[in-house]
Protein backbone atom coordinates (compact mmCIF):
# COMPACT_ATOMS: atom_id res chain seq x y z
CA UNK A 1 0.00 0.00 0.00
CA UNK A 2 1.15 3.92 -0.67
CA UNK A 3 3.52 5.31 1.80
CA UNK A 4 6.48 7.93 2.45
CA UNK A 5 8.94 7.78 4.68
CA UNK A 6 9.85 11.31 5.16
CA UNK A 7 12.42 12.87 7.64
CA UNK A 8 10.38 14.21 10.51
CA UNK A 9 9.61 18.23 10.53
CA UNK A 10 7.58 20.58 12.59
CA UNK A 11 3.86 19.21 12.96
CA UNK A 12 3.04 22.71 13.85
CA UNK A 13 2.59 23.87 10.66
CA UNK A 14 0.00 21.56 9.73
CA UNK A 15 -3.19 23.42 10.90
CA UNK A 16 -1.80 26.62 9.08
CA UNK A 17 -1.14 24.34 5.99
CA UNK A 18 -4.51 22.98 6.16
CA UNK A 19 -6.04 26.07 6.04
CA UNK A 20 -4.27 27.05 2.55
CA UNK A 21 -4.18 23.40 1.27
CA UNK A 22 -6.00 22.20 -2.46
CA UNK A 23 -6.64 19.17 -0.06
CA UNK A 24 -6.23 18.84 3.35
CA UNK A 25 -9.85 19.29 5.28
CA UNK A 26 -8.48 19.26 8.58
CA UNK A 27 -5.75 17.93 11.19
CA UNK A 28 -6.60 15.73 14.31
CA UNK A 29 -3.73 14.46 17.00
CA UNK A 30 -4.30 11.74 18.82
CA UNK A 31 -5.25 12.23 22.33
CA UNK A 32 -3.18 9.68 23.94
CA UNK A 33 -0.17 10.10 21.39
CA UNK A 34 0.38 13.77 20.14
CA UNK A 35 3.02 12.53 17.36
CA UNK A 36 -0.23 10.26 15.72
CA UNK A 37 -2.19 12.33 13.16
CA UNK A 38 -4.82 11.96 10.90
CA UNK A 39 -4.94 14.38 7.79
CA UNK A 40 -8.25 14.72 6.37
CA UNK A 41 -8.36 14.60 2.56
CA UNK A 42 -10.93 15.23 -0.14
CA UNK A 43 -9.47 14.34 -3.58
CA UNK A 44 -11.35 12.95 -6.93
CA UNK A 45 -14.38 13.21 -5.06
CA UNK A 46 -13.31 10.70 -2.06
CA UNK A 47 -13.13 11.46 1.81
CA UNK A 48 -10.31 9.96 3.50
CA UNK A 49 -7.53 10.15 6.02
CA UNK A 50 -3.50 10.11 5.87
CA UNK A 51 -2.25 8.65 8.83
CA UNK A 52 0.99 10.50 9.97
CA UNK A 53 3.05 8.84 13.01
CA UNK A 54 6.61 8.39 14.00
CA UNK A 55 8.37 5.21 12.68
CA UNK A 56 11.93 4.78 14.54
CA UNK A 57 13.91 7.74 13.17
CA UNK A 58 11.74 8.80 10.44
CA UNK A 59 8.33 9.77 9.86
CA UNK A 60 5.67 7.22 8.34
CA UNK A 61 3.02 8.71 6.13
CA UNK A 62 0.10 6.11 5.09
CA UNK A 63 -3.10 5.61 4.07
CA UNK A 64 -5.71 4.92 6.99
CA UNK A 65 -6.94 1.65 6.83
CA UNK A 66 -11.21 2.65 7.92
CA UNK A 67 -11.33 5.27 5.56
CA UNK A 68 -9.20 3.98 2.62
CA UNK A 69 -10.77 5.06 -1.27
CA UNK A 70 -10.50 1.71 -3.48
CA UNK A 71 -8.60 3.58 -6.12
CA UNK A 72 -4.96 3.20 -4.70
CA UNK A 73 -4.02 5.65 -7.76
CA UNK A 74 -5.67 8.79 -5.49
CA UNK A 75 -4.02 7.99 -2.54
CA UNK A 76 -0.98 7.89 -4.44
CA UNK A 77 -1.52 10.63 -5.91
CA UNK A 78 -3.02 12.70 -2.48
CA UNK A 79 0.23 11.67 -1.13
CA UNK A 80 2.37 13.19 -3.76
CA UNK A 81 0.37 16.73 -3.14
CA UNK A 82 0.88 16.48 0.59
CA UNK A 83 4.20 16.00 0.45
CA UNK A 84 5.02 18.65 -2.17
CA UNK A 85 2.28 21.31 -0.02
CA UNK A 86 4.14 20.33 2.87
CA UNK A 87 7.77 20.75 1.50
CA UNK A 88 8.43 16.94 2.67
CA UNK A 89 11.87 15.79 2.08
CA UNK A 90 10.98 11.91 1.50
CA UNK A 91 13.55 9.83 2.21
CA UNK A 92 11.29 6.58 0.69
CA UNK A 93 8.68 5.85 -1.17
CA UNK A 94 6.32 3.63 -3.11
CA UNK A 95 4.19 6.04 -5.32
CA UNK A 96 5.84 6.83 -8.37
CA UNK A 97 3.83 6.90 -11.27
CA UNK A 98 1.13 7.89 -10.15
CA UNK A 99 0.61 10.90 -12.17
CA UNK A 100 1.04 8.66 -15.29
CA UNK A 101 -1.23 5.86 -14.02
CA UNK A 102 -4.81 5.81 -15.94
CA UNK A 103 -7.10 5.73 -12.74
CA UNK A 104 -9.03 2.51 -13.02
CA UNK A 105 -12.53 3.00 -14.11
CA UNK A 106 -15.13 2.60 -11.82
CA UNK A 107 -18.39 1.90 -13.61
CA UNK A 108 -18.24 -1.26 -12.80
CA UNK A 109 -16.78 -0.43 -9.38
CA UNK A 110 -20.07 -0.24 -6.65
CA UNK A 111 -19.94 0.94 -3.35
CA UNK A 112 -21.67 -0.54 -0.70
CA UNK A 113 -23.88 2.60 0.11
CA UNK A 114 -24.81 2.30 -4.31
CA UNK A 115 -26.91 -0.39 -2.80
CA UNK A 116 -29.32 1.59 -0.26
CA UNK A 117 -31.44 2.30 -3.46
CA UNK A 118 -29.88 -0.02 -5.93
CA UNK A 119 -31.74 -0.45 -9.69
CA UNK A 120 -30.76 -3.54 -11.18
CA UNK A 121 -30.81 -3.65 -14.92
CA UNK A 122 -31.18 -7.56 -14.98
CA UNK A 123 -33.94 -9.87 -14.58
CA UNK A 124 -31.67 -12.34 -13.28
CA UNK A 125 -28.82 -12.08 -10.70
CA UNK A 126 -26.09 -14.07 -9.37
CA UNK A 127 -23.67 -13.21 -6.56
CA UNK A 128 -19.91 -14.81 -6.40
CA UNK A 129 -18.24 -14.46 -2.77
CA UNK A 130 -14.60 -14.22 -2.40
CA UNK A 131 -14.01 -14.35 -6.22
CA UNK A 132 -10.13 -14.01 -5.88
CA UNK A 133 -8.63 -14.09 -9.63
CA UNK A 134 -11.99 -14.01 -10.79
CA UNK A 135 -11.63 -16.94 -12.98
CA UNK A 136 -15.29 -18.34 -12.43
CA UNK A 137 -16.67 -15.04 -12.21
CA UNK A 138 -15.38 -13.48 -15.33
CA UNK A 139 -16.28 -17.05 -16.61
CA UNK A 140 -19.90 -16.98 -15.89
CA UNK A 141 -20.19 -13.25 -16.67
CA UNK A 142 -19.25 -13.98 -20.35
CA UNK A 143 -20.88 -16.87 -20.73
CA UNK A 144 -24.58 -15.68 -19.75
CA UNK A 145 -24.09 -11.89 -21.04
CA UNK A 146 -27.78 -11.39 -19.86
CA UNK A 147 -27.62 -12.19 -16.41
CA UNK A 148 -25.94 -9.35 -14.01
CA UNK A 149 -22.96 -11.17 -11.71
CA UNK A 150 -22.13 -9.31 -8.46
CA UNK A 151 -18.65 -10.11 -7.11
CA UNK A 152 -17.74 -9.84 -3.75
CA UNK A 153 -14.18 -9.40 -2.59
CA UNK A 154 -12.58 -7.91 0.82
CA UNK A 155 -9.12 -8.46 -0.98
CA UNK A 156 -8.68 -5.32 -2.64
CA UNK A 157 -6.11 -5.98 -4.93
CA UNK A 158 -7.80 -8.91 -6.37
CA UNK A 159 -11.04 -6.66 -6.51
CA UNK A 160 -8.78 -4.04 -8.29
CA UNK A 161 -6.98 -6.71 -10.99
CA UNK A 162 -11.10 -8.43 -11.95
CA UNK A 163 -12.01 -4.87 -12.49
CA UNK A 164 -9.24 -4.30 -14.97
CA UNK A 165 -10.32 -7.64 -16.67
CA UNK A 166 -13.29 -6.27 -16.94
CA UNK A 167 -12.85 -3.52 -18.74
CA UNK A 168 -10.19 -5.46 -21.08
CA UNK A 169 -12.74 -8.34 -21.77
CA UNK A 170 -15.30 -5.38 -22.30
CA UNK A 171 -18.03 -6.94 -20.22
CA UNK A 172 -21.17 -5.02 -19.28
CA UNK A 173 -22.90 -7.55 -17.25
CA UNK A 174 -20.39 -7.48 -13.91
CA UNK A 175 -20.37 -5.55 -10.41
CA UNK A 176 -17.46 -5.88 -7.88
CA UNK A 177 -17.90 -4.82 -4.53
CA UNK A 178 -14.70 -4.46 -2.59
CA UNK A 179 -16.56 -5.19 0.61
CA UNK A 180 -17.31 -8.16 3.45
CA UNK A 181 -19.91 -10.47 1.40
CA UNK A 182 -21.10 -11.42 5.39
CA UNK A 183 -22.78 -7.80 5.72
CA UNK A 184 -23.43 -7.23 1.95
CA UNK A 185 -26.01 -9.93 1.68
CA UNK A 186 -28.06 -7.32 4.11
CA UNK A 187 -28.22 -4.96 1.09
CA UNK A 188 -30.00 -6.70 -1.20
CA UNK A 189 -33.82 -7.04 -1.39
CA UNK A 190 -35.26 -10.37 -0.90
CA UNK A 191 -35.64 -13.03 -3.69
CA UNK A 192 -33.60 -11.20 -6.07
CA UNK A 193 -30.76 -13.72 -6.85
CA UNK A 194 -30.60 -16.90 -8.86
CA UNK A 195 -27.67 -18.41 -7.47
CA UNK A 196 -25.03 -17.50 -4.49
CA UNK A 197 -21.28 -19.03 -5.40
CA UNK A 198 -18.83 -19.80 -2.67
CA UNK A 199 -15.67 -21.26 -3.84
CA UNK A 200 -13.27 -22.20 -1.75
CA UNK A 201 -13.56 -19.95 1.24
CA UNK A 202 -11.04 -19.17 4.15
CA UNK A 203 -11.20 -22.22 6.36
CA UNK A 204 -10.14 -20.23 9.06
CA UNK A 205 -10.19 -23.24 11.34
CA UNK A 206 -8.37 -21.18 14.09
CA UNK A 207 -10.66 -18.06 13.73
CA UNK A 208 -14.43 -20.05 12.83
CA UNK A 209 -15.85 -16.65 14.03
CA UNK A 210 -14.51 -14.77 10.41
CA UNK A 211 -15.83 -18.02 8.33
CA UNK A 212 -18.18 -16.83 5.75
CA UNK A 213 -20.61 -19.51 6.01
CA UNK A 214 -22.83 -18.86 9.37
CA UNK A 215 -26.23 -19.18 10.53
CA UNK A 216 -26.52 -15.43 9.75
CA UNK A 217 -25.05 -15.61 6.37
CA UNK A 218 -27.42 -18.74 5.74
CA UNK A 219 -30.36 -17.12 6.75
CA UNK A 220 -29.57 -13.98 4.29
CA UNK A 221 -28.51 -16.39 1.57
CA UNK A 222 -31.90 -18.08 1.88
CA UNK A 223 -33.86 -14.44 2.10
CA UNK A 224 -32.16 -13.06 -1.35
CA UNK A 225 -32.30 -16.19 -3.35
CA UNK A 226 -35.44 -16.69 -5.18
CA UNK A 227 -37.22 -19.71 -4.69
CA UNK A 228 -35.54 -22.27 -6.05
CA UNK A 229 -32.22 -20.49 -6.01
CA UNK A 230 -29.17 -22.32 -4.76
CA UNK A 231 -26.18 -21.50 -2.33
CA UNK A 232 -23.03 -23.29 -3.66
CA UNK A 233 -20.24 -24.34 -1.67
CA UNK A 234 -17.32 -25.61 -3.00
CA UNK A 235 -14.39 -26.69 -0.81
CA UNK A 236 -11.33 -28.71 -0.59
CA UNK A 237 -11.48 -28.65 3.24
CA UNK A 238 -13.32 -31.64 4.99
CA UNK A 239 -13.08 -29.47 8.35
CA UNK A 240 -15.10 -26.54 6.53
CA UNK A 241 -17.57 -28.85 4.49
CA UNK A 242 -18.70 -30.70 7.98
CA UNK A 243 -18.74 -27.63 9.46
CA UNK A 244 -21.06 -26.39 6.53
CA UNK A 245 -23.33 -29.36 6.64
CA UNK A 246 -24.18 -29.01 10.14
CA UNK A 247 -24.76 -25.53 9.91
CA UNK A 248 -26.85 -26.06 7.19
CA UNK A 249 -29.07 -28.85 8.50
CA UNK A 250 -29.38 -26.76 11.34
CA UNK A 251 -31.83 -24.93 9.32
CA UNK A 252 -35.20 -25.50 10.07
CA UNK A 253 -36.16 -26.44 6.28
CA UNK A 254 -33.77 -26.54 3.80
CA UNK A 255 -33.29 -28.26 0.53
CA UNK A 256 -29.24 -29.74 0.80
CA UNK A 257 -27.18 -31.92 -2.10
CA UNK A 258 -24.07 -32.87 -2.10
CA UNK A 259 -21.54 -34.12 -4.75
CA UNK A 260 -18.13 -35.12 -4.16
CA UNK A 261 -15.14 -34.51 -7.27
CA UNK A 262 -17.45 -33.24 -9.35
CA UNK A 263 -15.75 -31.49 -13.01
CA UNK A 264 -16.86 -27.56 -13.31
CA UNK A 265 -16.50 -26.35 -16.65
CA UNK A 266 -14.12 -24.18 -15.15
CA UNK A 267 -11.32 -24.70 -12.60
CA UNK A 268 -10.33 -21.64 -10.02
CA UNK A 269 -6.83 -20.90 -9.17
CA UNK A 270 -7.67 -22.43 -5.67
CA UNK A 271 -8.93 -25.79 -7.20
CA UNK A 272 -6.41 -25.99 -10.03
CA UNK A 273 -4.20 -26.34 -6.94
CA UNK A 274 -6.00 -29.10 -5.35
CA UNK A 275 -6.41 -31.23 -8.17
CA UNK A 276 -2.81 -31.42 -9.10
CA UNK A 277 -2.44 -32.04 -5.46
CA UNK A 278 -5.36 -34.88 -5.92
CA UNK A 279 -7.18 -33.81 -2.82
CA UNK A 280 -10.81 -34.17 -2.14
CA UNK A 281 -13.55 -31.21 -3.56
CA UNK A 282 -16.64 -30.92 -1.92
CA UNK A 283 -19.74 -29.46 -3.25
CA UNK A 284 -22.92 -28.23 -1.26
CA UNK A 285 -25.77 -26.83 -2.75
CA UNK A 286 -28.70 -25.52 -0.48
CA UNK A 287 -31.82 -24.58 -2.24
CA UNK A 288 -34.46 -21.71 -1.09
CA UNK A 289 -37.91 -23.59 -0.53
CA UNK A 290 -39.87 -20.39 -0.41
CA UNK A 291 -40.25 -16.71 -1.43
CA UNK A 292 -39.61 -14.82 1.17
CA UNK A 293 -41.29 -11.81 2.69
CA UNK A 294 -38.97 -8.28 1.36
CA UNK A 295 -37.16 -7.24 4.98
CA UNK A 296 -35.99 -3.91 5.40
CA UNK A 297 -33.95 -3.02 8.54
CA UNK A 298 -35.65 0.28 9.86
CA UNK A 299 -34.00 3.21 11.64
CA UNK A 300 -31.82 6.30 11.52
CA UNK A 301 -28.53 7.33 11.86
CA UNK A 302 -29.10 10.82 13.31
CA UNK A 303 -27.42 12.09 16.03
CA UNK A 304 -29.67 14.07 17.07
CA UNK A 305 -28.72 17.30 19.64
CA UNK A 306 -25.32 15.86 20.25
CA UNK A 307 -22.44 18.34 20.21
CA UNK A 308 -18.85 19.02 21.08
CA UNK A 309 -17.95 19.32 24.73
CA UNK A 310 -14.50 19.04 26.53
CA UNK A 311 -16.24 16.52 28.80
CA UNK A 312 -16.56 14.26 25.66
CA UNK A 313 -12.85 14.15 25.23
CA UNK A 314 -12.37 13.80 28.94
CA UNK A 315 -15.19 10.84 29.99
CA UNK A 316 -15.41 8.68 27.17
CA UNK A 317 -15.64 4.92 28.40
CA UNK A 318 -12.32 3.51 26.95
CA UNK A 319 -13.78 -0.01 27.06
CA UNK A 320 -16.17 -1.99 24.62
CA UNK A 321 -19.70 -1.92 26.00
CA UNK A 322 -21.32 -5.20 25.18
CA UNK A 323 -24.74 -5.51 25.03
CA UNK A 324 -26.82 -9.34 23.66
CA UNK A 325 -26.67 -8.67 20.18
CA UNK A 326 -24.28 -6.17 19.60
CA UNK A 327 -21.79 -3.54 21.09
CA UNK A 328 -19.78 -0.29 20.92
CA UNK A 329 -16.39 0.83 21.30
CA UNK A 330 -15.43 3.57 21.33
CA UNK A 331 -11.49 3.13 20.40
CA UNK A 332 -9.75 6.47 19.87
CA UNK A 333 -9.93 9.86 20.46
CA UNK A 334 -8.53 12.96 18.16
CA UNK A 335 -8.39 16.53 18.86
CA UNK A 336 -8.66 18.82 15.99
CA UNK A 337 -8.59 22.63 16.50
CA UNK A 338 -11.37 25.01 17.11
CA UNK A 339 -13.77 22.56 19.25
CA UNK A 340 -14.03 19.82 17.03
CA UNK A 341 -12.95 16.27 17.72
CA UNK A 342 -13.02 12.70 15.97
CA UNK A 343 -13.70 9.51 17.88
CA UNK A 344 -12.59 6.23 16.17
CA UNK A 345 -15.48 3.56 17.04
CA UNK A 346 -16.54 -0.15 16.44
CA UNK A 347 -19.41 -1.35 16.83
CA UNK A 348 -22.68 -3.70 15.78
CA UNK A 349 -22.39 -7.38 15.34
CA UNK A 350 -19.59 -8.71 16.41
CA UNK A 351 -18.30 -10.76 13.93
CA UNK A 352 -18.67 -7.87 11.42
CA UNK A 353 -18.51 -4.75 13.01
CA UNK A 354 -18.50 -1.59 12.03
CA UNK A 355 -15.72 0.55 12.02
CA UNK A 356 -15.98 4.65 11.90
CA UNK A 357 -15.02 7.97 12.83
CA UNK A 358 -17.35 10.11 14.45
CA UNK A 359 -16.28 14.06 13.85
CA UNK A 360 -17.90 16.17 16.20
CA UNK A 361 -18.11 19.79 16.63
CA UNK A 362 -20.02 22.74 18.43
CA UNK A 363 -23.07 22.53 15.35
CA UNK A 364 -23.17 18.46 15.53
CA UNK A 365 -21.85 14.91 15.37
CA UNK A 366 -21.85 12.74 11.89
CA UNK A 367 -20.17 9.87 10.59
CA UNK A 368 -17.11 11.52 8.54
CA UNK A 369 -17.24 9.99 5.46
CA UNK A 370 -20.46 8.09 4.31
CA UNK A 371 -22.79 6.16 6.59
CA UNK A 372 -22.87 2.60 8.55
CA UNK A 373 -24.46 0.27 6.45
CA UNK A 374 -28.36 -0.22 7.18
CA UNK A 375 -28.66 -3.40 9.31
CA UNK A 376 -30.88 -3.56 12.53
CA UNK A 377 -27.53 -4.37 14.88
CA UNK A 378 -26.19 -1.17 13.39
CA UNK A 379 -29.24 0.61 13.97
CA UNK A 380 -29.30 -0.44 17.68
CA UNK A 381 -25.88 -0.02 18.54
CA UNK A 382 -26.39 3.62 16.72
CA UNK A 383 -28.61 4.87 19.28
CA UNK A 384 -26.46 3.37 22.38
CA UNK A 385 -23.39 5.85 20.74
CA UNK A 386 -25.77 8.50 20.78
CA UNK A 387 -26.76 7.74 24.07
CA UNK A 388 -23.55 7.70 25.31
CA UNK A 389 -22.56 10.85 23.77
CA UNK A 390 -25.53 12.39 25.03
CA UNK A 391 -24.84 10.99 28.61
CA UNK A 392 -21.19 13.32 28.32
CA UNK A 393 -22.89 16.21 27.93
CA UNK A 394 -22.50 16.56 24.09
C1 LIG B 1 -9.19 -19.18 -0.82
S1 LIG B 1 -9.66 -17.78 -1.75
C2 LIG B 1 -10.60 -18.50 -3.06
C3 LIG B 1 -10.72 -17.58 -4.24
C4 LIG B 1 -11.55 -18.09 -5.42
N1 LIG B 1 -12.94 -18.31 -5.07
C5 LIG B 1 -10.95 -19.33 -6.02
O1 LIG B 1 -11.61 -20.39 -5.97
O2 LIG B 1 -9.84 -19.27 -6.54
C6 LIG B 1 -10.90 -17.03 -0.72
C7 LIG B 1 -11.20 -15.61 -1.11
O3 LIG B 1 -12.31 -15.15 -0.34
C8 LIG B 1 -12.07 -13.80 0.03
N2 LIG B 1 -12.88 -13.56 1.24
C9 LIG B 1 -12.68 -14.08 2.48
N3 LIG B 1 -13.65 -13.66 3.32
C10 LIG B 1 -14.49 -12.87 2.61
C11 LIG B 1 -15.65 -12.13 2.93
N4 LIG B 1 -16.16 -12.15 4.16
N5 LIG B 1 -16.25 -11.41 1.94
C12 LIG B 1 -15.73 -11.37 0.68
N6 LIG B 1 -14.60 -12.05 0.33
C13 LIG B 1 -13.99 -12.79 1.26
C14 LIG B 1 -10.57 -13.75 0.25
O4 LIG B 1 -10.06 -12.43 0.15
C15 LIG B 1 -10.06 -14.65 -0.86
O5 LIG B 1 -9.79 -13.93 -2.05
Amino acid sequence: MPHLKVTPFDTAILDSIARQSQLIDFVATATNRASDKLLAISHQGERFFLQLKCEGELYLLKYEKVTRPMKVSILKEALGIVASELALEVRSSNIAHASTKPPLSSTHAKKIEDFVCMEYPFERVSVEVGFGSGRHLLYQAKKHPKKLFIGLEIHTPSAQQVLKQIELQGLENLWIVNYDARLFLEMLPSNLCDEIFVHFPVPWDKKPHRRVIGKAFLEESMRVLKKGGRLELRTDSDNYFWYALETFFASPKIGVEVRKNEALEVTSKYEARWLRQEKDIYDLYVTSQEESPQSKATGDFNFNSVKYSDQILEAIPPKAIVYTEYFIHFERTFRIEKERCLIKCAFGSFDRPEHKYLLIDSNGCGYFNGLPITTRVNFLAHQKIVEQLARLGG
